[in-house]
């Protein structure tokens, strides 16, 4: 049975911040970016790491000309990432998947804001 746990008041969540939370021997990290909440447990798929104690940074992209040629790197704002700190695994803000292999996944939790208030569902 799920059940939902009042997290803190939507305007501490300020934009482009993460929150973590113990709620009972769980740790989640509240991501606010865009204007949305996104929830995930603290832990690294990889080795267990404080993955939402990482940096938030967009994906990086090669420019690559008509001839196939490397021009430059530049930022995807539209792709968020959180970044390990143990290892540097990247995983999308928006899903939670890894940014190589969607298979490699951060664990999701349900998140609303409601009445001026933020609630993640265990
Ligand atoms: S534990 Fe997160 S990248 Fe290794």
């Amino acid at each position: 049975m799920s059940e939902q746990v009042l997290v803190c008041p939507s305007d501490e969540l300020k934009e482009g911040t993460v929150r973590v939370v113990a709620i009972g021997d769980v740790e989640i990290g509240i991501i606010r970016h865009k204007g949305a909440c996104h929830a995930y447990r603290n832990v690294c798929p990889h080795q267990g790491g404080p993955v939402c104690d990482g940096k938030m940074m967009p994906q990086v992209e090669d420019v690559i000309d008509a001839n196939g040629l490397f021009v430059c790197q530049n930022f995807k704002e539209d792709d968020m990432h959180i970044v390990c700190p143990w290892h540097g695994y990247e995983f999308k803000i928006s899903t939670g998947e890894h940014a190589v292999d969607p298979n490699v996944r951060l664990k999701r939790y349900d998140i609303t804001e409601r009445g001026g208030n933020i609630y993640v569902t265990l």
